[in-house]
């Protein structure tokens, strides 16, 4: 059981939607999905906060870009930076003085906050790595329960390979999201290890937290591949998604989005520092031709949908207990 300091330190998660988006194996979608869920909240309206939680910082280099015009740069390792990249710096500071972040907004989107990831978190896991577990439990919920009423949703998005960081921002969100791939070793294993450690930190730490669900990530194959592939595994596609819905616990929790893999995403997304929503949008306004806009736009459709399919859950589960999120939009309206 929580102790009561515990529950009582994150009665504010009660009232708002923070996501986190979770699997102990790298390249997943984990960063894709989580600062998709942040830009299609912020385009529904809401004020949102992405924090990247990643040494890379590839959440915030590829998915928001931090350039305008006249934007002063610096330089790492041979790539241009923001002056508003700042490595990581203002997340480790207040994550680990229990402080209010002071985020960044992303130029020409109101309402639409980072913190940004980079080289600086490393100390921050180093930090989590060396407290104890009620310490872990508490860290990363002192400082978004300090910075938490600017906004109407906050998104976090995990690390990799670091079960101690895996902890901590668990014990710190209302919902998890668990995007894996086909392979035996994210689907299996990552979310079989994800599972116990869920159920121990709604157990000893954040009663609040509920699963949200999990999804499939791109694959080289399309469905008949997939459903060969999974054979091998011992099922085809669809059974897939139900023995993933059966180790998350449950049918609904299955987000049934094919999401085809398209390498022209992966590289645009990167070189345009946008994610793939408004990849499209851009490529719409600049007018680039249908050979690479074709790619874009299916990419995109399925990550949106995928996307709409938490929030609705979100809107599912708050309607069932009940609970007005606070500020902005209803949860529902965002995926009208
Ligand atoms: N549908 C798609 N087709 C092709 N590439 C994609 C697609 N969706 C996302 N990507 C790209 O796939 C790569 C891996 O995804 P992502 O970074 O979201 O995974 P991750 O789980 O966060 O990885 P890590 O554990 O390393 O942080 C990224 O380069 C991303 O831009
Ligand atoms: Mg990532």
């Amino acid at each position: 059981m929580a102790s009561p300091a515990m529950i009582s330190s994150r009665a504010w998660l009660r009232h708002k939607r923070v996501i986190g988006v979770f699997n102990g194996k790298g390249g997943v979608g984990k960063t894709t999905l989580a600062a998709l869920l942040a830009y299609l909240l912020w385009q529904a309206g809401l004020r949102v906060l992405y924090l990247d939680f990643n040494t890379q910082g590839n959440g915030s280099r590829r998915e928001f870009n931090l350039f305008e015009a006249g934007t002063e740069v610096w330089e790492s390792d041979g790539e241009e930076h923001s002056v508003l990249d700042d490595d990581g710096q203002a997340l480790v500071r207040a994550t680990i003085n229990g402080e209010k972040l002071v985020p960044v907004e992303v130029p020409g989107h109101p309402g639409l906050f980072i913190g940004h990831g980079g080289m600086k978190i490393s100390q921050l896991l180093k930090y989590i790595g060396a407290i104890n577990d009620d310490e872990k439990a508490e860290l990363i919920n002192a400082m978004l329960r300090a910075s938490h009423e600017d906004y109407d949703a906050i998104v976090l998005d995990s690390p990799p390979e670091n079960p101690d960081t895996q902890r901590a921002l668990l014990s710190a969100v209302r919902y998890a999201v668990f995007p894996a791939k086909t392979d035996a070793a994210s689907l299996a294993d990552g979310l079989r290890l994800l599972g116990r450690e869920f159920d121990l930190v709604q157990e000893r730490y954040n009663p609040h937290l509920e699963l949200l669900g999990g999804m499939l990530f791109a694959t080289q194959l399309k469905a008949p591949g997939v459903d060969k592939a999974g054979r091998k595994m011992g099922a085809p596609w669809l059974e897939l998604l139900n023995k993933m819905a059966f180790l998350l616990g449950g049918e609904e929790l299955a987000c049934p989005v094919h999401m085809p893999y398209k390498e022209t995403v992966a590289i645009k997304t990167r070189d345009y520092r946008r994610n793939v929503v408004a990849l499209e949008a851009l490529g719409v306004e600049e007018g680039w031709p249908k050979s690479e806009m074709e790619p874009i736009i299916a990419v995109s459709a399925a990550w949106t949908e995928a996307t709409r399919f938490f929030l609705q859950r979100i809107a599912d589960l708050q309607a069932a207990a009940s609970v007005p999120a606070q500020g902005g939009a209803p949860a529902g309206a965002v995926t009208a």
